[in-house]
């Protein structure tokens, strides 16, 4: 019989059970249901509204439930719906009537709220450690690339002189903001629901203060209706989660172009590719290609949550136990990506020769060219056209501007000496781009120290 069968004349239909049980799911979140009953029992014991014989009894019986459940020695039941209702039967089925009294001033609504609070709170130092993980693969690939010079793109066409560190390091950058934007959530999910009740609190004399800071917990939440209602931190947790994975997915598309023998700027390692059944010359960036892949499950986990929510009038609804398959998701995605993601930067070949050879086409030094001029006196609009004639011509006559000599130079400017070979010398053009966040070695290294300074600052 259910729970409610006192007020109820039948029995569930199957079909009901089966769409109205979330076990098969929230058992996950076995862990932070005892931690937080533990909590509760012992505020109903300290403020005298169960007896603390039935508080140790409680106490007992939990702990024997979690480790049978770590045991893999507890089966749940769908019969008993979900995570909450199956540790309460168990508890009652060991301790008796103790075990009935742990609900006393407590609602699923508040308890679940506090459950799934609390598993997102754990899971974010985790991801967080595995994105400064990433950023250390990246300093370390980094400081072997500061003088290797690789064309820059806008639009996917090569625009400027770049150092592979710098594209590296721009990398680390975002993923430093997802590290900050992950802690800003954990900070404002930092506060209570237990004690929130059904909506409403409740008549008996709890201790909210107590329970929260028992579990962690800042302070209480401030409103029952909003500590039962809301579920902001997870829907935050999962935005966080689809910037990242756009990030990462990004990222992973310029592998994937990087990998191809149109580019062939970098090999991965043979145990972070994969072959063809067909094609036997074949070896395939999957890993990229499924985490740019996976990114959109979980812009879709953030999507369905958030659509879950859009319409619901306050307090609890049922449809919110769908808020947790779309962030155990986003979660374990992300979880699964990112380590093999570090893995496969940090194992990867880097091809310095072709990425040379793809500098020295497609006039990466023409805005060079034009500051040459620009800084003989010509004005800049007027050496921009210059460069952008003397371009034509070359590109005519399949040559590169150093190609160029001094007397075809001198044709269309006088401004022109023999310096303009060092001031378009490709080497030259990334040595000399120092400005504050340029590629040149000086700004890289500096790149490189602020972000190991963030990842030893952030590291716990
Ligand atoms: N399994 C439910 C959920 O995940 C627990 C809360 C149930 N509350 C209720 N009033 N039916 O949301």
């Amino acid at each position: 019989m259910k729970l409610w069968g006192g007020r109820f004349q039948k029995e569930t239909d199957n079909l009901v059970n089966e769409l109205n049980a979330s076990i098969s799911f929230d058992q996950r979140l076995y862990r932070e249901d005892i931690t937080g009953s533990m909590a509760h029992a012992k505020m109903l014991g300290a403020c005298g509204i169960i007896s603390m014989e039935d508080v140790a009894a409680i106490l007992e019986g939990l702990q024997s439930i979690l480790e049978d459940v770590e045991a893999g020695k507890v089966e749940f039941t769908a019969d008993n719906e979900d995570i909450h209702m199956n540790v309460e039967a168990l508890l009652t089925a060991r301790i008796g009537d103790a075990g009935k009294r742990l609900h006393t001033a407590r609602s699923r609504n508040d308890q679940v709220a506090l459950d799934f609070r609390m598993y997102v709170r754990e899971q974010i130092p985790t991801i967080v450690g595995q994105l400064l993980e990433l950023e250390t693969v990246l300093c370390k690939q980094a400081k072997q690339y500061q003088s290797a010079v690789m064309p820059g793109y806008t639009h996917l066409q090569r625009a400027q002189p770049i150092s592979f560190a710098q594209h590296l390091m721009a990398y680390a950058s975002m993923f430093s903001r997802d590290v900050t934007r992950l802690e800003d959530c954990a900070k404002r999910l930092n506060e209570c629901p237990l004690g929130s009740g059904a909506l409403a609190g409740t008549t008996y004399p709890i201790d909210r203060w107590q329970t929260a800071k028992a579990l962690d917990f800042d302070a209480p939440m401030s409103n029952s209706l909003d500590g039962v209602s809301d579920r902001d931190y997870a829907l935050e947790l999962m935005s966080a989660l689809s910037i990242l994975m756009m990030h990462l997915s990004r990222f992973s598309e310029e592998v994937i172009l990087w990998c191809s023998w149109e580019f062939k700027f970098i090999e991965l390692d043979d145990a972070y590719a994969t072959g063809s059944s067909i094609m036997p010359q074949k070896k395939n960036p999957d890993v990229a290609e499924l985490v740019r892949g996976k990114t959109g499950r979980v812009y879709g986990d953030l999507m369905s949550l958030l659509t879950v929510m859009k319409g619901l009038p306050l307090a609890y609804n049922k449809d919110m136990q769908e808020d947790k398959e779309p962030v155990f998701d986003a979660i374990d995605t992300v979880e699964m990506c990112l380590p093999v993601f570090a893995a496969m930067i940090g194992t990867m070949t880097v091809r310095t020769d072709n990425m040379r050879k793809a500098a020295g086409k497609g006039f990466i030094n023409a805005t060079d060219c034009a500051d040459y001029l620009t800084k003989k006196g010509m004005p800049f609009r007027d050496a921009y056209t210059v460069t952008g004639k003397l371009v034509a011509a070359c590109t005519a006559q399949g040559q590169t501007l150093e190609d160029l000599t001094l007397e075809e130079l001198k044709a269309v400017s006088e401004l022109f000496e023999a310096d303009v070979y060092e001031a378009i010398n490709l080497e030259n053009c990334m040595a000399l781009r120092s400005s504050y966040g340029g590629p040149a070695v000086s700004e890289t290294t500096r790149q490189i120290g602020a972000i190991e300074d963030f990842v030893k600052a952030h590291t716990k």
